[in-house]
């Protein structure tokens, strides 16, 4: 690479060597990889195609790419990624949001929406802290209790939580699901991992080796630990509660038998994600559950 010099040039290697390692965008990929070096926008990147590049700023790109071409994550590269109306900041502590999870937070205001008072909600698995920080945005009466396992991740989410100044309504809580809870929910909304052990090996050099094991692997079958927050949870549902959890491919009829061994008498929806598959479970707990 030592004879380019422009970042025409080097955007277009750039985007070359990406897609050589299987890279499926490997065009935007390679702009946003540069523009986050260059510290321009889109407009800004266009603008200066033509410029040439100091070499210190060369040797950068260089080991942004090297990074990518070793397949670690563009977001955690960048250091960010956007989710729903927000921009998440990431790094190797925390799962990358995915846009699955986008459905979790609109099923969660949709409930929201109807409801009137303050509701006192909880997020379980909280990572990023992209799904408490989205709905506390769009729900401004919701005081959130964001509950992770994962000292750093709970790090990365105070930074986020920091970041849209929404300390005074967000709690992040270093506990083992619902172990040490003691006040009724109104919502629980989760994310927790859903990936069957057995699975794991199979994912994508992205995923596997890079997100933490911990925000990934579900257990044998993969749906060990929403079961066990489904058992601590009967304690914790206020009586007209809900429970929203986002589950992974094929385990939609499992997961929904599950809830209704532990909730029998709630409403129980599955909704699908962008690829029709069913990724949502929602648990409606209606009056009469409790005569
Ligand atoms: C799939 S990630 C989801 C992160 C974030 N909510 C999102 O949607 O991007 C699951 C998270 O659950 C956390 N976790 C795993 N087991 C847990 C447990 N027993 N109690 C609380 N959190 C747990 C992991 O540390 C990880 O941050």
């Amino acid at each position: 690479m030592s004879d380019i010099t422009s970042i025409k040039d080097v955007f277009r290697q750039t985007e070359g060597m990406l897609r050589g390692v299987g890279i499926d965008d490997a065009f935007t990929e390679a702009r946003i990889l540069l523009q986050h070096v260059l510290d321009v926008d889109g407009a800004g990147f266009l603008l200066r195609l033509d410029d040439s590049l100091d070499p210190r700023v060369k040797n950068t790109i260089d080991e942004v790419v090297r990074r990518r071409l070793r397949r670690e994550p563009l977001a955690y590269i960048v250091g960010h990624i956007e989710f729903y109306d927000i921009d998440v900041i990431v790094d190797s502590r925390v799962l990358i949001p995915r846009p699955e999870t986008e459905i979790l937070v609109e099923t969660a205001l949709d409930w929201l929406r109807e409801r009137h008072g303050n509701p006192y909600i909880v997020d379980v698995g909280t990572g990023s802290g992209c799904v408490a920080v989205t709905i506390a945005r769009h729900c401004p009466q919701a005081n959130i209790v964001a509950i992770d396992t994962s000292r750093d991740a709970l790090e990365v989410a105070m930074q986020n939580i920091d970041h849209y100044e929404l300390g005074g309504r967000i709690i992040v809580r270093h506990d083992d699901l619902l172990r040490n809870h003691e006040l009724p929910i109104d919502l629980l909304v989760a994310n927790l991992p859903y990936i069957p052990t057995e699975d794991i090996h199979g994912l994508m050099p992205e995923v596997r080796d890079y997100e933490p094991r911990s925000a990934l692997d579900g257990g044998s079958g993969g749906l060990h630990i929403i079961q066990n927050i489904l058992l601590q949870a009967r304690d914790f549902i206020s009586s007209t509660g809900a429970l929203i959890f986002e589950i992974g491919f094929g385990q939609a009829a499992e997961a929904k038998a599950l809830a209704l061994r532990h909730f029998p008498f709630a409403e129980i929806r599955l909704i699908n994600d962008f690829a029709g598959v069913e990724r949502i479970l929602a648990i409606h707990l209606v009056d009469d559950e409790n005569p």
